[in-house]
């Protein structure tokens, strides 16, 4: 068995209510000034009232930044830690989705090592861990509170780039269904089947490992039971918080194992067209989890008999097909169309797109069936020709 390594969030609390915590949390570590990330429509919501409040009574002092944009560029990034600059500040609260997320990941490392972000990007490694973090999530997800990744766009590339770094993963994260339960049914859709993706990605990466299985494999079970419904009915505060769970564990899972040729494949299409993440990771799903089933036919059957697919005298091939149809068949349920044309791809950039994606080597080597180029470029081509 090869060598494996987990770095964990310190602290995680969960359930109905559990941001009222953001109290014990800000006395744990004695946080006097505090600055909490967020973005435009999270602050308009009012989800960062209760975590405001109990941060007061705990005796803080709150600087908001509130406008974290969606998916944010190195430079969106760099304005945000301007901000954040200007507060000697001892705690760094997140809430939000991966965007707020990542970007308090970057600001907090930002704060304690002399490098650039644009550094960074280009592999610079920080030697210092950054200021304290607690991280909230309000969609689920990403997963981000539990992994060492951060990613940003770097527009001069068309690309995104993940910043790996062990001091990203949180410090204390709560999970409060609260705070997911009004996301709107697109978002619920592309960030549940982002952590689905995560969740199945780390299972079948050559980087898998037993700790990252138990919980890809809890994490594809609750995903099963919950997803469809918190499409369905939001309010759902059961399935909410298996969702928030779901997602949570992907990122525990990312950890120690590792995306693959879905995030590579989805890279490009985020820097270049700016398709949410979760929206175009589901785009590629059905077809790369295809693509690679014959390599890990008996991972495939594992994962069919979490979802909840019936499997009862099937052979191993067809539970494998199964559990593929079953996810062009999630999609559908949640109203996403496998259609590259309609996200505004067009065939003379496919070439680009391979380019983009042969650079993610980070995640296209722990895939378990090799990729080539034409391969890279059949499946984009596939996704435009599908709705053709
Ligand atoms: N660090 C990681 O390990 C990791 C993993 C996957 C994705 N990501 C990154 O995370 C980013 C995407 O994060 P995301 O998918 O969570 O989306 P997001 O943070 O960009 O949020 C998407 C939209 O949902 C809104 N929103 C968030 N919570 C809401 C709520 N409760 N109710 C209503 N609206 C709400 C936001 O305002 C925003 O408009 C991308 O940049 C992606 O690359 C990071
Ligand atoms: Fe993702």
């Amino acid at each position: 068995m090869s060598i494996y390594s987990q770095t964990s969030i310190r602290r995680i609390i969960g359930g109905e209510g559990s941001i009222s915590q953001s109290y014990d949390i800000a006395k744990s570590f004695n946080a006097k000034n505090v600055v909490l990330i967020t973005d435009k429509v999270v602050y308009e919501l009012g989800l960062t009232k209760t975590a405001e409040e109990y941060l007061a009574k705990a005796g803080c002092n709150i600087h908001i930044i509130n406008d974290v944009p969606p998916e944010p560029s190195v430079a969106q990034v760099n304005h945000i830690y301007e901000q954040a600059k200007a507060v000697d500040c001892d705690l760094l609260v997140a809430i939000g989705g991966g965007s707020s997320m990542d970007t308090t990941k970057l600001v907090s490392l930002l704060l304690t090592n002399s490098i650039s972000l644009v550094e960074m990007v280009k592999g610079a490694k920080p030697s210092n861990k950054g200021i304290p973090t607690l991280f909230v999530p309000t969609t689920a997800g990403t997963g981000s509170e539990a992994t060492p990744n951060a990613i940003v766009l770097v527009p001069d590339e068309n690309l995104k780039v993940g910043i790996v770094c062990d001091f990203e993963v949180a410090d204390a994260v709560i999970l409060d269904p609260n705070l997911t339960k009004d996301l709107p049914k697109p978002i619920t859709a592309n960030t549940g089947v982002d952590a689905l993706c995560h969740l199945m990605e780390c299972f079948i990466s050559k980087k898998s490992n037993p700790l990252s299985d138990a919980f890809a494999i809890a994490g594809i079970k609750l995903v099963g039971e919950s997803l469809r419904e918190c499409y369905k009915n939001g309010s759902n505060l059961v399935a909410r918080e298996k969702m928030l769970l779901a997602s949570c564990y992907g990122g525990i899972c990312i950890a120690s194992s590792s995306t693959t040729a879905i995030h590579a494949l989805s890279y490009p299409l985020g820097g270049r067209y700016h398709i949410p993440h979760g929206l175009s990771n589901a785009i590629l799903m059905p077809l790369i989890m295809d693509f690679n089933k014959d390599y890990c036919k008996e991972k495939y059957c594992i994962m069919a008999q979490a979802f909840g697919l019936e499997t009862t005298g099937k052979t191993k091939d067809e539970i494998a097909q199964q559990f593929v149809e079953e996810l062009y068949s999630l999609n559908r349920d949640l109203n996403i169309k496998c259609d590259l044309k309609a996200v505004g791809v067009t065939e003379d950039v496919i070439s680009s797109l391979v380019d983009g994606a042969s650079k993610v080597t980070r995640l296209l080597n722990n895939n378990p069936k090799p990729l080539s180029k034409s391969d890279m470029y059949k499946i984009y081509e596939n996704l435009l020709k599908a709705n053709a």
